[in-house]
């Protein structure tokens, strides 16, 4: 492109309407000043460098209504386009900042809904794929980061089945199969049995899948375990335990992958009666040590007992 940009008649901007923007924010509340004020400069400073003509400047408008117009109580398309783009991850990475040892946050994804609560080792299998998955107990603890177990805890699970389904998405699930409260018992431990989750490609029959296609990335998420863990005088966590050895770890369409949320599932050729495996199943084990609430980068955090959850 050629042209200096301070010529009249160029349509270049010098700067000066989003200074007259800028100069009329100036509500009552400076966070959010702060926060309007930054749109308006990087949304200008998008103009600026892409020089949108009108027809795209309106197809990105339509295109931001028929995201908003897929969102229901059950699918949240604005959560997607967010993970799609590794804006989620991003505002993950500024807000979890812990001590050495804590278990890394990770997005919490558009699948969350209300769980059954659970008796320690139920199955949270119960549709079709508990006969053709691979039967699989997973257990471990919560801590804190120092090790101290935590009982009493609240372990929020959720997960896809063995072809990639959540329950939401696939009627032959009953409601609430694969997923589950529990709670940690004395010794800070939880269990439970269900099916290895398998990869599975995002929703892209709506914006998300457009903006896709349209740069040319995969949907496919690398087969994980959501976790949401709860414990009074701790940061809630939200998290994940993705599976060693998937082919997408290295590319997960949410960008929400982190080495320490790996595990291997270890094969047991034989059942286990600790268990109740009568038969060949996988063992994963997850431990989960919190961040205790007032916790600074100093070290001087230590868990108030009774604080918020
Ligand atoms: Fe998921």
């Amino acid at each position: 492109m050629t042209g200096t940009g301070e010529q009249a008649g160029t349509g270049a901007d010098d700067g000066a309407l989003s200074r007259r923007v800028l100069g009329q924010v100036a509500g009552p509340d400076p966070r959010t000043n702060e926060i309007v004020a930054a749109l308006v400069r990087h949304l200008h400073a998008f103009v600026a460098e892409i020089r949108p003509t009108e027809r795209e400047w309106a197809a990105g408008l339509d295109f931001l209504v028929r995201t908003g117009r897929l969102c229901t109580a059950e699918r949240d398309e604005f959560i997607l386009l967010s993970d799609m783009l590794g804006l989620t991850t991003a505002v993950d990475d500024v807000n979890h900042a812990g001590p050495a040892g804590m278990t890394p946050s990770s997005v919490e994804g558009p699948f969350h809904s209300p769980a059954p609560p659970r008796a320690p080792g139920d199955w949270i299998s119960a549709g079709p794929e508990r006969e053709r998955g691979v039967a699989t107990v997973v257990h471990g603890r919560v801590l804190d980061c120092d090790g101290t177990p935590l009982p009493g805890a609240t372990v929020d699970l959720w997960q896809a089945d063995d072809a990639g389904r959540y329950d939401t998405q696939d009627r032959e699930q009953p409601a609430g199969n694969l997923r589950g409260l529990f709670t940690t018992d004395a010794a800070g431990r939880y269990w439970f049995r269900t099916v290895r989750p398998a990869s599975y490609p995002v929703p892209t029959d709506g914006t998300a899948g457009e903006l896709l296609r349209a740069i040319g990335r995969h949907p496919m998420r690398p087969a994980h375990l959501h976790y949401r863990v709860t414990a009074a005088g701790y940061r809630p966590l939200t998290t994940h335990v993705f599976l060693a050895g998937d082919p997408y770890l290295d590319s997960d369409a949410a960008y929400a992958v982190k080495d320490e949320l790996v595990r291997a599932p270890v094969p047991r050729p034989k059942g286990d009666e600790r268990w109740g495996m009568p038969g060949p199943h996988e063992e994963i084990e997850f431990d989960v040590r919190l961040v205790p609430l007032g916790w600074t980068p100093d070290g001087e955090g230590r868990p108030r007992p009774g604080a918020g959850r």
